[in-house]
């Protein structure tokens, strides 16, 4: 388990961070709503931070799976610029949950995105970097990340167990987004490959709905949910709906509940949302 997060409020750097309304499900997944994507991003930021200081200290390493899509941007300024200083880059491990089939240079890379907001303005080891390569076609992208994950695991690149047998956490940090469907990472409502027990990555097609190149790699469920914390960012009116029904106990059960709902970190689940994508009906579920 992660400690409780100590980071909200300090410093004048978190000044605009403090959440409009803060407390748990009764499932225990943690619900903080802020008033802007400004304020959530830099409580975003500095949690993030915190829990890799945390990890590098513990375990001489921090691990951290970043989320693609436009939402994560304003966390990824913050983290270059206010809060570069409090995470150990140098011993800094970085993945991703999910990535469109396009090459590294492409707008609609989520690699791209990264390198652009945090990648490229931090003193992270380029070694350290694990990108899926979307310049493969999709089934040779999807194997060579499903390698390349489990060379992250403390097993090593020899480490062939399905991917529900993962029992420790494998990231310390999951950044993910929520789309208006509920999807998450890459994996999309009724997707088999939510079904997915065996295998750590694989290539899907993302529906029509869905901005962005079709041809996608994700991490499959037990692997988003093999991580200390799991950090979601959602904003928007737009999102509401499926924010209520992936957060809200009495919407459905756990296989029921949109992808992004299904998603459990081994220790902390905190979900940032911003008011209009919370909306009164959730803040008055929180105790
Ligand atoms: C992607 C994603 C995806 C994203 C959501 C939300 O590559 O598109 O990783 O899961 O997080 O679609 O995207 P926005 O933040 O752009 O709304």
């Amino acid at each position: 388990m992660i400690g409780r997060p100590t980071v909200d409020g300090g410093g004048d750097r978190a000044g605009a961070a403090a959440p409009l309304h803060a407390g748990r499900l009764a499932d225990g997944r943690e619900v903080r709503v802020y008033d802007s994507l400004a304020a959530l991003s830099e409580a975003g930021a500095a949690l993030v931070a915190g829990v890799l200081a945390e990890a590098a200290a513990a375990r001489g390493r921090a691990l951290l799976s970043l989320a693609g899509g436009t939402t994560p941007r304003t966390l990824y300024e913050r983290l270059a610029t206010a809060h570069q200083g409090d995470v150990p880059w140098e011993r800094t491990v970085v993945a991703f949950g999910d990535e469109r089939c396009v090459p590294p240079t492409s707008d609609s890379s989520n690699f791209r995105m990264a390198a652009d907001t945090l990648l490229g303005r931090v003193p992270v080891q380029r070694e350290l970097v694990h990108r899926v390569r979307g310049e493969l076609l999709p089934e040779d992208a999807a194997a060579d990340y499903d390698r390349t994950v489990r060379g992250l695991s403390s097993a090593g690149a020899m480490d062939d167990r399905p991917a529900h047998a993962l029992r420790a956490p494998l990231f310390d940090v999951t950044i993910l987004g929520m789309g208006a469907d509920g999807h998450t990472a890459s994996l999309f409502p009724g997707s088999a490959a939510l079904g997915e027990r065996d295998r750590w990555a694989v290539a899907v097609t993302a529906p029509e709905s869905a901005p962005g190149p079709p041809e996608r790699v994700t991490l499959t469920l037990p692997v988003l949910a093999a991580s200390r914390l799991v950090l979601f960012l959602v904003t928007g009116e737009a999102k509401r709906t499926a924010s209520h029904a992936a957060l809200l106990e009495h919407m459905a059960s756990t296989a029921e509940r949109p992808p992004a709902g299904q998603v459990r970190g081994m220790g902390q689940t905190i979900w940032l949302l911003d008011r209009a994508a919370a909306g009164e009906e959730l803040v008055r579920a929180l105790v």
